[in-house]
């Protein structure tokens, strides 16, 4: 079995998870920190700096000095602490919202506010946040909310903290409608061979019910949301570096 056939394996292994699954996992000292927030280690080790670079050029207040910045789902691997170290310099302060489980692999700073939540289910600091927060960040999270909880009831939420100019960002959302556009082409062909190690076709079908994936319909029905409740929003590409840019795409939001 090759490197790639082994990845894939690995990815099953870590689909449909549950925030209770995750609970579980961030305590399984077998796991690496990759692994621990659902993710083989060849998807998140050594990209970690690409990946929150692209996140920072999206999210220009992070930049700023003396914001308020909420990283909903940070999970315990490298860009919640690598969000903590900017945040430290920039003087922002930082909440993170996760399961208790998660939040106790993180560390401790005066800067830094731990809510054991599952968002939105966290009444009090919804009403403490609403209007003041100048940055939102929820990465990988999104799919795991659409097959597990209420999507519109998340995002309304995410949508109510922030402040007059601030940003949010849902980012690395699986889209299957990309997924289906990329294998139909000759570049995913190619990567699908290179990825089997044989000359197989992919086979993508578009006229099928998709369970518990997110499509272009739900992407571009928040993209409405957002824009019908008085915000701009943009569907925006990864960088191509990104490990899974031809299939993943980000969600911005900005407060006018
Ligand atoms: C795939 S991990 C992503 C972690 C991190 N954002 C990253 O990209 O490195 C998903 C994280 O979202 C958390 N999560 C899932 N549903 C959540 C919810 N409703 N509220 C807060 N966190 C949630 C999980 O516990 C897990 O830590």
């Amino acid at each position: 079995m090759g490197r790639n056939d082994s990845d894939r394996g690995d990815l099953r292994r870590f689909e449909n998870l549950t925030f209770d699954d995750f609970r579980r996992m961030a305590k399984d000292p077998s796991l690496t920190d990759a692994e621990k927030i659902g993710f083989p280690d060849s998807y998140r080790l050594g990209k970690e700096d690409i990946i929150y670079e692209d996140i920072a050029q999206k999210l220009t207040l992070l930049q700023d000095r003396g914001r308020v910045v909420v990283d909903i789902g940070p999970g315990c691997g490298a860009l919640p602490k690598r969000l903590l170290e900017v945040c430290s310099q920039q003087d922002h302060k930082l909440v993170f919202i996760d399961s208790r489980e998660m939040l106790d692999q993180l560390p401790d700073e005066p800067f830094v506010k731990k809510i054991a939540a599952r968002f939105p289910d966290c009444p009090d600091i919804l009403s403490e946040l609403r209007d003041r927060v100048d940055v939102v960040l929820s990465y990988s999270v999104l799919h795991y909310i659409f097959s597990e909880a209420n999507i519109w009831s998340f995002f309304d939420h995410a949508l109510s903290l922030l402040a007059p100019g601030g940003q949010l960002l849902l980012g690395d959302i699986p889209n299957i409608s990309k997924r289906m556009r990329f294998f139909s082409s000759e570049a995913g062909v190619a990567y699908h061979q290179a990825f089997t190690g044989d000359d197989s076709i992919p086979r993508v079908a578009f006229n099928r019910i998709e369970h518990d994936k997110i499509d272009d319909s739900v992407l571009l029905g928040l993209l409405s949301r957002a824009r019908a409740s008085g915000f701009d929003a943009y569907l925006v590409r990864q960088g191509s570096e990104l490990p899974m840019a031809n299939r993943r795409e980000d969600l911005l939001v900005e407060r006018p």
